[in-house]
């Protein structure tokens, strides 16, 4: 009988292991098209759900989407317990400030990205600020205010400009406001604080000094005490070439950074690792991505300029092709505490990711743009597009939002990667696409 019992009990183990995992994407931009593309790979997993998802995730093999906003987390949380979800990968900032990751552990169900607490680091200005003096990290100096005079009264002291007005809470990155002149600050100061441009997330503002240098990225997955590198990127926020026009989400991006390895060496040292300790120091242990948004300065000193607590979209689109490593492993890693057993590989060759917007994006545009081209565009294995604001209409895939695509392609450098890219966005078409051409080149 004992012999019986212990067969079932090694078989149920066995069986456990073995069994094809279930992961769920939260999220419906290019980054959790990325992040479904890669896990697709992974022989792990045998079914991925992408809630809300886009017309891009849905066509990913083992893919499905589901018809679950991403900050519903109760809906969420449901469905992941109905269908026995192994892992779940949090896209966006407002599902972890709305607290997912608690949620799900609460529930016993593994959850990658940082707790309600950790998310803080994106999700507040001030507290973000006020960590990084605590615990010595080189960042802009600041000073924060609840108080709309004050404030005023503090921009009048000042001559140097531009200086920075940032919201504390999220506003869809439009939260920051770099003012040239002294009007230009009391402005942002009106519409932040009195006009509520950005509802509670412009009640406490942060008034920074303006840095001069190069930015880039540096993403590192944490699981509360260890972290691990993941690579570097370069963001091309704004909306036209030369870095001209309105802020966007992001026009393109490169993987790496043009940073070399002593510089990387030192990010990692004077801020990822006094970042993650500081966290755990403070009780608050930050598990997920970690993505420092960084000036280097003329001087050559990595400052903070933000933190983001989840993966940069369309960051993720370069990155997602370089990394070699199993992304199922990498998450549960980092989600059950064991990302010391877990080795990252990262592809040594160079991508670069151009987004395709539609026109007026960031400030106004339409939808539902017929889109040609995409089936001839598939073409290799090192180019990839990969869908953001897309929908499936009467079988036909239409322009569905600002950011339409993202066109990504691997190359054995920066300039081969270009080429690749630039090749295949000239087959793609629709009413009013337009794109930076300059992604890469500086
Ligand atoms: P954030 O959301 O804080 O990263 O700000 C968005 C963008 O504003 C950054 O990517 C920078 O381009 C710019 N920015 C923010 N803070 C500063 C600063 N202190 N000096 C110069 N540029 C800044
Ligand atoms: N591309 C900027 C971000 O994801 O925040």
């Amino acid at each position: 009988m004992k012999n019986i019992f212990n067969f079932l009990l090694s078989f149920l183990f066995i069986a456990n292991i073995a069994h094809a995992k279930k992961v769920l994407i939260v999220g419906s931009g290019g980054r959790e098209h990325a992040l479904s593309w890669k896990m697709a790979q992974s022989p792990q997993v045998d079914h991925i759900f992408v809630a809300p998802g886009n017309a891009g995730a849905a066509q990913c093999k083992k893919t499905e989407n589901i018809d679950i906003a991403a900050d519903d987390i109760n809906a969420l949380l449901i469905f992941a317990q109905e269908h026995m979800i192994d892992l779940t990968i949090v896209g966006p900032e407002l599902p972890l400030t709305l607290g997912i990751v608690d949620t799900f552990n609460e529930h016993g169900l593994p959850c990658f990205g940082p707790s309600q607490k950790a998310a803080q680091i994106e999700a507040s200005k001030k507290f973000a600020k006020d960590f990084m003096q605590r615990h010595n990290i080189r960042t802009a100096e600041y000073k924060t205010f609840i108080d709309a005079q004050k404030a005023r009264d503090y921009i009048k002291q000042q001559s140097n400009y531009p200086i920075v007005v940032k919201a504390d809470g999220l506003a869809a990155g439009k939260g920051v406001v770099i003012a040239q002149t002294e009007q230009a600050a009391l402005n942002a100061i009106e519409n932040m604080m009195q006009k509520q441009h950005f509802g509670h997330a412009g009640t406490t503002i942060v008034i920074e000094q303006f840095l001069r240098g190069h930015e880039v990225s540096f993403f590192a997955i944490c699981d509360g005490q260890t972290w691990v590198p993941l690579t570097t990127a370069q963001d091309y926020k704004k909306a036209y070439d030369n870095n001209f026009g309105p802020n966007t989400g992001g026009m393109g991006a490169t993987s790496p950074a043009p940073i070399d390895t002593a510089m990387q060496q030192r990010i990692m040292r004077e801020v990822v690792e006094p970042t993650v300790a500081g966290l755990s120091q403070d009780g608050i242990p930050y598990t997920g991505v970690l993505y420092a948004g960084l000036m280097i300065s003329p001087e050559g000193d990595p400052y903070v300029l933000e933190f983001n607590c989840r993966f940069g979209d369309p960051e993720t689109e370069p990155m997602m092709m370089r990394l070699k490593t199993d992304l199922y492993d990498l998450c549960l890693a980092s989600a059950k505490q064991t990302l010391r057993t877990c080795n990252v590989e990262v592809d040594q060759r160079c991508a670069v990711g151009v987004v395709l917007a539609s026109s007026g994006y960031p400030i106004s545009y339409k939808k539902g743009y017929p889109i040609s081209g995409l089936k001839q565009s598939r073409k290799d294995d090192e180019t990839v597009v990969f869908h953001a604001g897309t929908k499936t209409c009467d079988g036909e895939i239409v322009t569905n939002g600002g950011r339409v695509l993202c066109v990504t392609a691997l190359g054995n450098d920066i300039a081969d990667a270009r080429k690749k890219v630039y090749n295949c966005v000239a087959n793609i078409e629709w009413d009013g696409k337009c794109y930076r051409t300059d992604i890469g080149l500086n």
